[in-house]
């Protein structure tokens, strides 16, 4: 993958919902539509109430999304993500871990860049925009949940734009706001004009009876 995966205005979508038996399939399809990244979503049961995939499982997906020329983007919830980034870092192109899974995230931020990944932060609803102040400059994009971490289908948390607003007044402008949990034609546009460029959505994509119309309908709404 040349160029920034995180540049510009960008849907994910989210393989959490994907069918897991016609993966391969459904990814390749929604990268040839246009997916220039795509999200994947690590949970450990104890960050989050939910098990989902490890490193293995990654490689595997990585080597389908690079080989039709899309990135992947890494979501780690999981505790103490520094014992994880060396095993996820070699099939990702962006990792974000969670600022409350880890109490030393600069250190954290700068081994994920070592590692040759751009370098995420991801935050909770319950937890403060400000809690990120003393990070602005130092990560390439931060991960705005706008539901709980930990399962596909959950509503849009209303409070979020604002959380997105107050973020975006908080970090360079260079570094790009995900929004991920709960997006829908009818949320997306309004967490876009609160400041997020990345759009994550494993639900409004993958539950849809055809997830390239969907992708593509949401990929117009995020440039419209
Ligand atoms: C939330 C995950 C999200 C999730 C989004 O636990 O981090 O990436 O897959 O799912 P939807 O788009 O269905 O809210
Ligand atoms: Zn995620």
């Amino acid at each position: 993958m040349s160029g920034n995966p995180l540049a510009g205005l960008r849907v994910l979508p989210s393989v959490l919902s994907a069918a897991m038996l016609h993966l391969g399939t459904e990814l390749e399809s929604l990268v040839r539509a246009g997916a220039s990244a795509v999200h994947v979503d690590v949970m450990d049961a104890r960050f989050v109430p939910n098990l989902t995939v490890g490193p293995d499982w990654t490689r595997a997906v990585a080597g389908l999304v690079h080989e039709a020329g899309g990135a992947v983007d890494v979501h780690l919830m999981v505790d103490r993500p520094a014992a994880m980034v060396r095993a996820f870092a070699p099939h990702a192109d962006a990792i974000s871990v969670h600022w409350e899974a880890d109490p030393h995230p600069h250190r954290l931020i700068a081994e994920i860049r070592e590692l040759g990944c751009r370098a995420g932060i991801a935050i909770n609803p319950g937890t403060p925009a400000d809690a990120l102040a003393a990070l602005a400059g130092d990560v390439d994009y931060v991960n705005v949940l706008a539901v709980d971490p930990g399962f596909a289908g959950q509503s849009f948390i209303p409070a979020s734009p604002a959380k997105i607003a107050r973020l975006r007044d908080l970090l360079p402008a260079a570094v790009p706001i995900e929004v991920d949990g709960g997006i829908s034609l009818a949320t997306l546009p309004v967490a876009r004009d609160a400041g997020a460029s990345l759009f994550v959505s494993a639900s409004s994509i993958f539950g849809a009876p055809d997830p390239v119309a969907a992708f593509a309908e949401l990929s117009a709404a995020a440039s419209a």
